[in-house]
């Protein structure tokens, strides 16, 4: 048996709530070791994760790892919401009883961590002196180094968060088992691993992922499903699946931030790390504050505020390249300490490669191997299949984005002039579309329908809603939500504006992507906060205000005519069509304040009206 005391006391664990919880978990869990982590440690755990094949060197200073093959995406049927109150029960959070679960999860967990080291990480997700700072503080057991590596890039970790709470008990306790990956019957009936937020205990239970959607406690069990159950049991906030950027216009000295909710591999952390386009000159500058999650709250000043609580990036890798993301690239140079997930490997240059980073693979396939460790040299000749895995990922911390904003750690935050909604949307969908009213805002959100990707198991491609990004982390019922959404940003005096964005509509006929992107995506929002200062009025529609062609600013873009039609045009059929499956859509949710299909009418009656 490891001695927890002696172990914790020498680590200077004094918080007696997390001695008792450390000592609680290593009673069930029994590890050989138990080892408290500080950022401090990581050239230390990185050499030890080297020494044990669990990473491998990518060049200097960087490193690649390998997740289990059946291991690679969240789980988003082994998640579970589990509370006492069935009341929480919503259409998306496969909500469960909290002590059902948490002796099934215990039981579950008995004894998983034999022969392992469990690492204790004590965190804050919030930027230090920040108001929502006693919703910030968790501790994560996991007996995965690698696990601990990440956490150390994508949260502040320190023992020094967990020493001065002003309540000492009010920590989130977040469990993390591995278990035996190559046994758990990964997406089979006899499927072992479960993902359980219980979220009225602040405890959050996760075994049978190694890979960081599922294991990266303080990111996204606690930074989004556990928030988004604290900032409504609270009164206090909102937690969302948000980037969140600054705009800087060096001409005026202007300076305007927007955050907004796009499905997990839809464009986020590409939107908030875009530089200005070379085309508009050296006018703006874009700055990054987060790319994953924003918590909301309304000041005293009336305005919506917002922080990232994450302190790195998880980012996708699939396509990112100097011409569509040269921010990520930056972020990942040698010396950076960034994490390589899942993308193809060379051990013998120290290589890695993902579809995208360049327009062809390397020529020369020697030492080459794909995701999963097999040599590309063997391949069967018609094998066309990714070299690397399409969620394959790259970890950095924030301090490496080329773009961080100065302020990036503010504890008040940054006042929000809009927030939008996008996602991978193939049709209907116009490139911008502008919302002035709060509860049309809130039901354009909710109804937010697109294609899911490869981040989620199982997914990629189907058409689904998936209200505000949130459906794979919402944490109570959704007909609470929106009224909790109201209320929250009802308090502002100073509204921010609404919006939809969609880059992604496609031609019917080749499929090419009717619009740029990346880079090129600053332009619809320059035209948004043009449209909030009253400088432009756009074309009202049905479903908002639409940028004329004369407002949007074009330079050096070459759109064929017929795409720009329909980027900025409204196709009332498809709209009307539409109405009725978001009809349905919000039927599901028992309860919806009366504004939401107040506005949902309006917008059915609009569309009707229109011609
Ligand atoms: P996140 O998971 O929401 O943060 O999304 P990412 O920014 O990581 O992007 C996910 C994938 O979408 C990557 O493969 C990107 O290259 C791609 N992507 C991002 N923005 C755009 C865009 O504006 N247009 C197109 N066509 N693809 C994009
Ligand atoms: P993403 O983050 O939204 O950038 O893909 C990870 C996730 O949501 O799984
Ligand atoms: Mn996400
Ligand atoms: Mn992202």
């Amino acid at each position: 048996m490891v001695d927890v005391a002696k172990v914790l006391d020498e680590a200077g664990v004094n918080n007696p709530h997390v001695r008792e919880y450390v000592t609680y978990w290593a009673g069930i869990t029994e590890p050989a070791a138990i080892e408290v982590v500080n950022t401090s440690d990581d050239a230390r755990l990185v050499a030890e994760a080297l020494e044990a094949g669990e990473l491998f060197p990518a060049g200097e200073g960087r490193y690649y790892s390998r997740s289990y093959f059946k291991d690679t995406a969240r789980s988003e049927e082994r998640t579970i919401v589990a509370t006492s109150d069935e009341g929480d029960r919503g259409t998306y959070n496969n909500w469960r009883d909290a002590q059902e679960m948490t002796q099934a999860q215990t039981d579950r967990m008995r004894g998983q961590s034999r022969g392992k080291t469990m690492y204790v990480v004590p965190y804050l997700m919030a930027p230090p002196g920040s108001p929502l700072e006693p919703y910030a503080a968790g501790v994560e057991l996991t007996d995965n180094r690698p696990v601990v590596l990440h956490m150390i890039r994508m949260a502040r970790v320190d023992v020094a968060h967990l020493e001065n709470l002003e309540d000492p008990a009010t920590f989130v306790r977040a469990v993390h088992v591995t278990g035996d990956l190559e046994n758990l019957g990964q997406g089979t009936p006899e499927d072992q691993r479960y993902f359980v937020t219980v979220a009225d205990q602040r405890t959050i239970l996760h075994f049978g992922s190694s890979y960081g959607g599922n294991a990266l406690l303080g990111k996204i069990a606690h930074g989004l499903r556990q928030a988004c159950y604290d900032g409504r049991a609270s009164g206090r906030f909102l937690a969302e699946q948000f980037m969140l950027l600054g705009i800087v216009d060096k001409q005026t000295g202007a300076k305007y931030h927007i955050c907004g909710g796009f499905p997990s591999a839809s464009g986020k952390t590409n939107l908030a790390m875009t530089l200005a386009p070379d085309a508009l000159g050296d006018r703006y500058h874009v700055e990054f504050y987060g790319d994953d999650i924003a918590w909301l709250w309304v000041a005293d000043d009336g305005r919506v505020r917002a922080i990232n609580p994450e302190f790195g990036v998880f980012g996708v890798a699939k396509d990112t390249n100097a011409a569509t993301n040269p921010g990520a690239l930056d972020s990942i140079q040698p010396g950076s300490g960034a994490i390589f997930t899942n993308v193809a490997y060379n051990p013998q240059t120290e290589e890695v490669w993902w579809e995208g980073m360049t327009p062809e693979p390397p020529a020369d396939v020697t030492g080459w191997q794909d995701w999963k460790g097999e040599p590309i040299a063997d391949r069967a000749e018609r094998d066309d299949s990714p070299w690397a895995h399409p969620n394959s990922r790259f970890t950095t911390t924030l301090a490496n984005v080329p773009n961080v904003a100065e302020d990036f750690e503010a504890p008040q935050g940054v006042p929000i002039d809009a927030i939008i909604f996008g996602g991978r949307t193939r049709d209907r969908e116009p490139l911008v579309r502008a919302i002035t009213d709060l509860a049309e805002g809130v039901y354009d959100g909710l109804t937010l329908g697109a294609e899911a990707t490869f981040a989620a198991d199982g997914l990629d491609g189907q058409l689904r809603y998936d209200p505000m990004s949130m459906r794979p982390f919402m944490a109570y019922a959704e007909a609470d939500y929106a009224a909790h959404w109201l209320r929250i940003i009802g308090q502002a005096t100073d509204q921010p504006v609404f919006a939809h964005v969609n880059w992604f509509q496609r031609d019917a006929e080749d499929g090419h992507f009717l619009w740029p992107g990346y880079r090129e995506n600053l332009r619809p929002l320059l035209w948004l906060m043009q449209f909030r200062a009253g400088e432009v009025s756009g074309r009202p529609t049905p479903v908002g205000v639409v940028p004329t062609e004369e407002e949007l600013d074009l330079t050096g873009l070459d759109l064929p005519r017929e795409d720009l039609d329909r980027l900025l045009g409204i196709d009332l059929e498809r709209w009307r069509q539409e109405m009725g499956f978001r009809e349905e859509h919000l039927r599901q949710f028992e309860g919806l304040p009366e504004e939401i299909w107040e506005a949902h009418r309006r917008v059915a009656a609009a569309l009707e009206a229109a011609e």
